[in-house]
């Protein structure tokens, strides 16, 4: 009798490590020449952009302050639930700073607007968002990101950050899942 033999997940690397962290460094260097040597409080949204993070601020150069917020909107599935909750807060004021959020990727918008308003109304001195990944196709908020790395179809993506039910977030790079 055969041993019925457990499903392999499908991956298909999307976007190359080489890709990515070329892109990156274009990235950090135009953010770095557009704010000047002012520094830059970079709000990195958890956990999703912790490995791109690393590496923008990295790219970015010069005076940079690292805070982290979390937040939690997709539950574990492969599907927005559209209910974001910020899950930790901001530990330091951002009042009078000019602040970059950091995020992994831009899929409806939801978590973003959400960010933004609720960030905006702590008074920084600008607010600005750079995500290293945007899927157009489900917006359901007219939302675009200040700096943006990749322009991505509508898959669902693992990666360099980004997971499915926590794994996969250590990738080098980022691929496509096929269930
Ligand atoms: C992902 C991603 C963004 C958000 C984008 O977070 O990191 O925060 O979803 O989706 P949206 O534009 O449709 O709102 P997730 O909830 O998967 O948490 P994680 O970063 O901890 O993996």
């Amino acid at each position: 009798m055969r041993e019925e033999r457990p499903t392999r997940d499908q991956l298909r690397v999307l976007i190359p490590e080489e890709r990515l962290q070329a892109r990156i460094k274009e990235l950090g260097a135009q953010i770095r020449a557009d704010y000047g040597d002012r520094p830059i409080t970079c709000v990195g949204v958890l956990k999703g952009s912790f490995m791109f993070m690393a590496d923008l601020v990295r790219a970015i150069g010069g005076d940079i302050r690292c805070e982290f917020l979390a937040v939690s909107s997709y539950h574990g599935g492969t599907r927005s639930t559209g209910v974001v909750r910020i899950t930790e807060d901001l530990r330091t004021p951002i009042e009078g700073q000019d602040t970059l959020v950091i995020e992994d990727i831009i899929d409806t918008g939801l978590t973003l607007d959400y960010l933004l308003r609720s960030l905006q109304v702590r008074g920084p001195a600008s607010l600005k968002t750079c995500c290293l990944l945007d899927k157009p196709a489900h917006r359901e908020v007219a939302l675009d990101s200040d700096y943006v790395g990749f322009s991505i179809p509508d898959e669902f993506v693992v990666g360099y950050g980004l997971d499915l039910a926590e794994r996969y977030r250590n990738l080098p790079h980022i691929a496509v899942y096929t269930p």
